[in-house]
């Protein structure tokens, strides 16, 4: 198969309309979409990445109007969250409707239901005029894809097309909030944070304990975000660890940047966010060995990051 690139979001959804699969832009990372209608479909999302089948996809709609083709019920709290942060990057678990098949959600009785803040796919979605069930474009395993290119060279000949846009502005996945149960639970952190929800639902929490999450959120079982260099977590640059052969990403400038293979110094956290994959990613090309990756306070938007930093550093 070879896999188209396009600019065109109308061409895009002809071809996702006609039961392929689709690469396209999200402010978090770019999406694999398949009809979340067909069966058929979004079988060939998990053929193209290597997915385990009991991992569940996201359906992404255009409008907040399109929630109750997905949906079965929208509880109070959750109306109040889609008010709030709809579009955006957050996922809200609720309760599935019957039209939407069991690949789509694992034979899970919920489904996530999110719309993206972005104006390319916003018109994608749109013209496809069907909800398109979407994980992150990468080949299983590997760090998600911030740009184009990293779609293609995961998926390139596995995909009917991509839809090319700009580098992912957020560059995480999106929070995952679980909205079924008595007070919302955060299964995945994102740039939607827990201070931030709170302020419109404050019983949300995250999930307690590994297997809280686990149980709820499959995807979280497992090992994700890794690229094929050994990434390290540490609390500083230090030069003893400088080499060609190595790469360095955080906040904290190192005190000789050009003693490393690759040097990414962050603005503040949300641009560590925006950086992280495609350095990972780019580590790879160059073929680092390591990536040291300065640590994180665990609160805000840093949870989200120490989460991504923890799992592509577990071995
Ligand atoms: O930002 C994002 O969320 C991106 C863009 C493309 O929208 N998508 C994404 O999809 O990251 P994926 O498949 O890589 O991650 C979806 C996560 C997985 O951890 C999955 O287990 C969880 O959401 N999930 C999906 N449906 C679920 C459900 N019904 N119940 C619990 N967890 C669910
Ligand atoms: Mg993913």
């Amino acid at each position: 198969m070879s896999t188209r690139l396009t600019t065109d979001p109308a061409e895009a959804a002809a071809l996702l309309r006609d039961g392929g699969v689709v690469a396209f832009p999200t402010e978090t990372v770019y999406g694999l979409g398949a009809d979340a209608l067909n069966a058929g479909a979004v079988a060939r999302i998990f053929t193209a990445k290597g997915r385990p089948i009991d991992n569940p996809l996201i359906v992404h709609v255009a409008e907040i109007d399109a929630i109750e083709a997905v949906a079965s019920a929208l509880p109070p709290v959750a109306e109040a969250l889609v008010e709030a942060f709809f579009p955006g990057p957050l996922t809200l678990i609720l309760p599935k409707a019957a039209s939407v098949p069991s690949t789509v959600t694992a034979g899970l009785n919920t489904v996530g239901v999110r719309m993206p803040d972005h104006a390319l796919a916003l018109d994608f979605l749109h013209a496809c005029a069907t909800p398109v069930a979407a994980p992150s474009a990468n080949r299983s395993g590997r760090p998600s894809p911030t740009t184009w290119q990293a779609v293609q060279h995961d998926l390139d000949s596995r995909i009917d097309a991509i839809l090319q846009g700009e580098l992912a502005r957020v560059g995480l996945e999106s929070t995952v909030l679980d909205c079924t149960g008595a007070v919302p639970v955060i299964l995945r952190a994102g740039a939607i944070t827990l201070e931030l929800l709170r302020r419109v639902a404050p019983t949300t929490r995250h999930a307690h304990a590994a297997a809280d999450a686990l149980q709820r959120s499959p995807g979280t079982r497992y090992r994700h975000y890794a690229p094929d260099a050994t990434v390290c977590l540490i609390d500083a640059p230090h030069h003893a660890e400088a080499a060609m052969t190595h790469g360095y990403i955080g906040l904290t400038a190192p005190a000789a940047p050009e003693a490393w293979g690759l040097c990414c110094v962050c603005a503040d956290l949300t641009d560590y966010a925006h950086r992280l994959y495609a350095t990972l990613r780019d580590a790879d090309q160059r073929g680092l060995k390591t990536v040291f990756c300065e640590r994180v306070p665990n609160h805000d938007l840093g949870r989200a990051l120490m989460d991504r930093l923890r799992r592509a550093a577990a071995r």
